[in-house]
Order: structure tokens, then C-alpha cells, then sequence
């Protein structure tokens, strides 16, 4: 089975509008004599503020956007929060969901992330959960275990249709950041493991379907060897998404180009 290479970037905190517009800009710039939006989904997922402006800025190209979270409740009294309807309004079509940094700072849990998978589905919006081990729960070899409670926890109550347009990011918070990325060898036998997780809970063929990226210090230099693992079907990317050239190299090089 052949899965579509998804690349797609998250901004993180980074980029006010304008900024935001510049690199889209850019990226428009070196795609326009390639067609590597056309063979890979690549998506952008920056802060909510800038997201309207982007959505703008991508318009009449492959480009699609994301944003870095929604809540699971319609509307309502959630200060500070944004819900599905408001993503799907915005034009968004994808949602990053559970991200580690979420996961550290602001309590999330393998039930929120539930929660806002639902959400996101509910809408109609492209999820990307999600999941990976800190650096002491490797070293004490409980990565399988970790990535089996998040999987079980996080997919609980969705349908094998729900499940199969679900991607999954496997990021091991200790190559976040860091410039540590881990090895094809180590990626791969994780992702091997996520996969085999979801094809106990909604059958090998669901599984089969699903895109697992792998997040990160992925770069144009590891991305090719990253994603030509068979069961690494593309990346999410943090740093060198903040820059055209090393975001569009990195999908031609995810490409094998
Ligand atoms: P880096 O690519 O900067 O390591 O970040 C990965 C990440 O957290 C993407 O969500």
C-alpha cells in the first residue's frame, strides 16, 4: 500500500501576519517551478492570529493550513479557547492536536487529546495527533508502553473511517528542539509499533491507511532516509519550517527529488 507523503509544518509560536505572509510568499516563489505540493499534501500551521492571513496567502495553490489546536466544546465559556467551528470558518483543514509542548506546559492528557480528536472530527478537520516518549521514559525502556497508553487513550471511541483519515506524528520529545533526531532504525521501529497498535484496536486495513509522520529535528539533510522507512510516511516540522528554503527543500528531499 502506497500512502501520500504528508509534510506539514508547525510554526509554533512564531510569526505575526506579516511574517506569516512573507514566508508563504517565499514558499510560492520556489514552488512555482516545482510540483512537489501536488505529489506531497504540504500544510502550514501557524499561530491562530495569522491564520486568516494565510489562508489568504495561499489561496490557488496546493498549500493547506493547519492550526495548532481546537477545543472540544461547540462554543462557550472556555476563555482563551478556539473551537472547530471557528477553525472550519477560518478555512482551516487540518488540526495538530496533543503536541508534546502541549502535553508539558498546559496539562494536556491522553483524554483532552480524545476530547479534542473528536472535535475534530466532528467538524470535518484533518487531525494530527500527536504521540512520542521523554528522553528517561526511552532510557528506561517504556517506549512502546508510553506510545501504547497514548495510542489507546487518545483513539479511544472513534470509528474505523474516523481512524483511518487520522494522522498520527510520532515525536520523541527528547529530539524536539534539540538537533538530536533520531535514527531511520529507531523512527521506524517506533512508527512500526504505533501501527501495529492501531491495527489492534481498528484492523490492519485501517492501519494500513493511516499516515504516520515523524517530528522531530528533521531537516532537508534526514529527511530522505526518514521518510524512505516503510512505515515513515512524511514529517512535521518545527524549526526549518520557519524558513521557505529549508521547508520546500525538505519536502523535495521527503520526495526522494
Ligand atoms: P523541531 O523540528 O524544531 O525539532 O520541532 C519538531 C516539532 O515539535 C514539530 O511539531
Amino acid at each position: 500500500m502506497s500512502r501520500k507523503v504528508i509534510i506539514a509544518g508547525n510554526w509554533k509560536m512564531n510569526k505575526n501576519a506579516a511574517e506569516g505572509k512573507a514566508l508563504v510568499d517565499e514558499l510560492k516563489a520556489i514552488c512555482s517551478n516545482c510540483c512537489c505540493c501536488c505529489e506531497a499534501d504540504v500544510v502550514v500551521c501557524p499561530p491562530f492570529t495569522t491564520i486568516a492571513t494565510v489562508v489568504e496567502a495561499v489561496k490557488g495553490t496546493a498549500i493547506k493550513v493547519g492550526a495548532q489546536n481546537i477545543h472540544w466544546a461547540d462554543n462557550g465559556a472556555f476563555t482563551g479557547e478556539i473551537s472547530g467551528d471557528m477553525l472550519k470558518s477560518a478555512g482551516v483543514e487540518y488540526v495538530i492536536i496533543g503536541h508534546s509542548e502541549r502535553r508539558q506546559y498546559f496539562g494536556e492528557t491522553d483524554a483532552t487529546v480524545n476530547a479534542r480528536l473528536k472535535a475534530a472530527l466532528k467538524y470535518d478537520l484533518i487531525p494530527i495527533v500527536c504521540v512520542g516518549e521523554l528522553l528517561d521514559e526511552r532510557e528506561n525502556g517504556k517506549t512502546e508502553e508510553v506510545l501504547t497508553r497514548q495510542i489507546r487513550g487518545g483513539f479511544e471511541g472513534i470509528s474505523a473511517d474516523e481512524m483511518a483519515k487520522t494522522i498520527v506524528a510520532y515525536e520523541p520529545v527528547w529530539a524536539i528542539g534539540t538537533g538530536k533526531t533520531a535514527t531511520p532504525d529507531i523512527a521506524q521501529a517506533a512508527h512500526a509499533h504505533i501501527r501495529k497498535e492501531i491495527a489492534g484496536m481498528f484492523g490492519s486495513d485501517v492501519a494500513e491507511k493511516v499516515r504516520i509522520q515523524y517530528g522531530g529535528s528533521m531537516k532537508p539533510d534526514n529527511a530522505r532516509e526518514l521518510v524512505a522507512q516503510k512505515d515513515i510516511d512524511g514529517g512535521l516540522i518545527g524549526g526549518a519550517a520557519l524558513k521557505a528554503a529549508s521547508f520546500a527543500g525538505l519536502v523535495k528531499e521527503a520526495l526522494g527529488k
